[in-house]
């Protein structure tokens, strides 16, 4: 059984984070090709420097029916979701950094504003080119990132969406607390299958930053339970299996406890997450 990760976390490095935004004055904020920072102030409890989005990693070893983790599926926040642009929409926006004060005139957003600093991270991020064995776009509308999707993963094959599904009795709600959940069943390896995890990036409008890597990554479809049976959730995790490029100073290396590039890191997806994956 998994022990439970209560970690003193004064940054939070996801590359699956949503919201890039600076949680305190004192935290600095890194930012890499692979990590994105967090703001989950909302999050801690009592002063407790608890972040429940580091209990989205796990160990290779762990991914059995059987194991006992603390997860946090945590729950979009709807206020904080912006408007889904169509492509023709999206076009007609500029969405390059070096138009970033014409965006924030644009969209009335103050320069000095946290927002504004969001939406530079994301416009950085987005002009990033993949590096070596690594799929890497931003969609600024849907159509654009099936489209892009396609063009990544699936040429001709039939493309798949993947989301984390949080299910409860019909007479429950759902709880989006930490829970421990058990793998209810074997994780089921998706085979020669690419993928590529798109999470939603603050930004004025609807982007999803979209990535992926041509090799290494192990998919798998888990189907978790909590103990009193009342939450479950199906969805899909990843498995990189050579961490050896990764950042050393990656959260998930200390929240597992693991030497750093020592050992494949896994993590199951956010709620909000979209997981394309193609034969
Ligand atoms: C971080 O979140 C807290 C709580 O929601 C908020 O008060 C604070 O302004 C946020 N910080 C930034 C830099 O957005
Ligand atoms: C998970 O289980 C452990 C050990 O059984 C327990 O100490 C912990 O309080 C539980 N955590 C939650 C969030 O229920
Ligand atoms: C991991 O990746 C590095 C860099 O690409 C490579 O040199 C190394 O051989 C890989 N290790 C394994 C076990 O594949």
């Amino acid at each position: 059984m998994a022990s439970l990760r209560f970690s003193v976390t004064f940054h939070t490095f996801l590359f699956f984070s949503l919201w890039v935004v600076e949680a305190h004055t004192s935290r600095k904020l890194i930012s890499t090709k692979e990590q994105e920072v967090q703001n989950n102030s909302h999050l801690l409890k009592d002063g407790e420097f608890e972040d429940p989005t580091l209990y989205m990693f796990f160990k290779i070893d762990d991914l059995k029916k059987g194991t006992k983790l603390p997860i946090y599926f945590n729950k979009n926040d709807l206020r904080k979701v912006p408007p889904l642009l169509t492509r023709q929409e999206a076009d007609l926006i500029p969405f390059t950094k070096s138009k970033l004060d014409f965006l924030l005139n644009h969209f009335s957003i103050s320069k000095e504003s946290p927002q504004a600093k969001a939406m530079k991270e994301t416009l950085v991020r987005c002009n990033y080119k993949a590096i070596e064995g690594e799929y890497k776009f931003c969609g600024t509308s849907l159509e654009s990132m099936l489209d892009l999707a396609k063009k990544t993963i699936a040429s001709n094959a039939d493309l798949k969406v993947m989301t984390t599904k949080v299910m409860v009795p019909s007479q429950h709600t759902i709880n989006y607390a930490l829970h421990n959940y058990t793998f209810a069943e074997t994780p089921k390896e998706l085979v020669g299958i690419k993928m590529l995890g798109c999470h939603r990036m603050p930004y004025p409008y609807v982007v999803y930053y979209c990535h992926g890597h041509k090799s290494g990554t192990k998919v798998f479809e888990v189907n978790l339970v909590t103990d009193d049976g009342k939450h479950r959730v199906v969805g899909p995790a990843v498995c990189h299996m050579n961490t050896s490029m990764w950042n050393v100073d990656h959260e998930a290396f200390k929240v597992l406890k693991i030497e750093p590039r020592s050992a494949p890191v896994c993590h199951f997806f956010p709620l909000d997450n979209i997981v394309w994956v193609a034969k």
